[in-house]
């Protein structure tokens, strides 16, 4: 009885942990440490329910096998986490969301199996839950998988005639044989959830495999919200609060991430989720234009003066600099041209790089001050009194495109306004595209100049140019 109670109470604890943390979360001076607040709620339900809980009287059995598998993935997690890429961070996410998937659909398969040795008749509404968790756990599960080839570039893009129909077909088939796994049927409740099973499995798959791969983002967050209800439905199962509010938060923030990305490129999800968008073509070599205007080229001691005699000049950073870890030079170059009297801002797009909020764990990495990252709302007003913008490896959240051709897949994405700064000086290694696939004007105007190279070694350049002017 008092194990129990006590059990409740670290229940309590931890839902509180998950909650603080998830507000922790909203802000990257405090991110780090809401993490940390749900990673020790998480650690204290885990071993309470080890120790603490009681069936009809008796603990968990089992222990060892409990133990070897907290070992395995424990170590599996903190290896994985300590080396991956920050540009293989989606995938990573991608990975993990699957798992969890997985997780809710053992949970159903195993619950299943213990009704199921009954008479299900008067069980309809625990079958209700568990069919529930099976269905988006394997779905989340086998669409998460699919999401992290994509992203690993292991798997392509793959559509084929009338693949809408066809998902929308499965998904009532889905839906009926659920149906009459509850109801009841001549046949074999075992047979029929079996089928759900796989034909969710599949689902999954053909759901996630036309999405374009500038969606991965979004998709992975809208599985991850897939995730957290079907762990919710656990929680249902199991009577357990702490696995429901776990679960409800994941859903809830996961459904609300994936709208604010959908928003800020100005789509809706049914758009992103049939639009196949961004999966194409890498982009055309220079020379290939259909633009007006040329391409003008800047070498870094023009693009040093220019900058250091600016009283103005705002960065905009982009995936590219996350490819080339260019962080702690562009920091570098920010530190220097301040200490020359240059007044630098950051200007972070809300889809810049590969996942949400990208830029400023990028930048946080190398201690740029927080109050110099300024959101595109607050900073577009800004560009027309601005001298210099340096792009540095960003492209697709400065085309104008977005606002003057109807006909391009990132139409009504709002953009940085670069353009009405009196210089743009873009930094990248060649004409090629960003994530969507497609080229860009703002190469071809008048008051831009192009810095190509890798952006740790032509910021690093432009940083050694800078101060031999003295
Ligand atoms: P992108 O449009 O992807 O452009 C990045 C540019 O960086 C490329 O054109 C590339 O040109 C350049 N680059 C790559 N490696 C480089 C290096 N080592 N040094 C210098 N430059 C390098 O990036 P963006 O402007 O940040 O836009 C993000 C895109 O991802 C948008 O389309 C957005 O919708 C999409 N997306 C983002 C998210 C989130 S949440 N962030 C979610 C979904 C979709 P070169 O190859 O010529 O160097």
């Amino acid at each position: 009885m008092i194990a129990t109670s006590l059990l409740q109470i670290i229940y309590l604890i931890a839902s509180v942990t998950f909650i603080v943390g998830l507000k922790f979360l909203g802000n990257p001076a405090t991110a780090r440490k809401g993490n940390l607040i749900a990673a020790f709620g998480m650690t204290l339900a885990i071993f309470g329910t080890i120790f603490l809980y009681q069936k009809d009287g008796e603990n968990l059995h089992n222990l060892p096998w409990i133990f070897a598998g907290l070992a395995v993935g424990t170590i599996l997690g903190f290896f994985a986490a300590k080396k991956v890429q920050m540009t293989a961070m989606p995938e990573m996410v991608s990975l993990f969301n699957g798992m969890g998937g997985a997780c809710a659909m053992l949970i159903s398969i195993i619950e299943f199996q213990h009704l199921s040795s009954g008479s299900l008749v008067g069980q309809e509404a625990t079958v209700l839950i568990i069919l529930v968790g099976m269905i988006i756990g394997s779905v989340s599960f086998s669409g998460s998988m699919v999401a992290w080839g994509k992203l690993s570039g292991n798997v392509k893009d793959k559509s084929f005639g009338k693949q809408q129909f066809i998902n929308i077909g499965l998904l009532v088939v889905i839906l009926a044989l659920a149906y009459f796994t509850i109801m009841g049927t001549n046949a074999d409740p075992s047979m029929l959830f079996y089928a759900v099973l796989t034909l969710s499995l599949l689902y999954g798959i053909l759901f996630v495999l036309p999405i374009g791969g500038a969606d991965m983002p979004v998709v992975i967050s809208l599985l991850n919200s897939f995730t957290g209800v079907a762990a919710a439905c656990g929680g249902f199962i199991y009577d357990n609060k702490v696995m429901l509010v776990g679960g409800i938060l994941v859903g809830s923030a996961g459904t609300l991430l994936t709208i604010v990305m959908c928003k800020a490129m100005n789509r809706s999800l049914l758009n992103v989720l049939i639009g196949n968008f961004g999966g194409g073509a890498k982009g055309e070599a220079a020379g290939s234009s259909t633009f007006e205007g040329s391409i003008k080229e800047v070498n870094a001691s023009d693009a040093a003066i220019l900058m250091r005699y600016a009283k103005k000049v705002i960065i905009v950073p982009g995936y590219g600099l996350a490819v080339a870890q260019a962080q702690h030079v562009v920091h570098d170059l920010e530190l220097l041209l301040e200490s020359e009297g240059v007044e630098v801002k950051y200007a972070i797009h809300p889809v810049a790089g590969r996942m949400p909020g990208h830029m400023n764990v990028l930048l946080a990495e190398s201690n740029v001050s927080y109050d110099k990252l300024v959101e595109m709302e607050e900073i577009n007003p800004e560009f027309n009194s601005t001298d210099v913008v340096l792009v540095v490896g960003a492209n697709d959240v400065v085309n104008p495109a977005a606002k003057t051709d109807p006909n391009s897949p990132i139409y009504g994405m709002p953009i940085l306004d670069v353009e009405n700064a009196a210089n743009v000086i873009v930094n990248k290694r060649s004409m090629k595209a960003g994530y969507a696939g497609i080229e860009n004007e703002l190469f071809y105007k008048p008051k831009t100049s192009m810095l190509f190279g890798d952006a740790k070694k032509a910021l690093t350049e432009l940083v050694n140019e800078i101060k031999a002017l003295g």
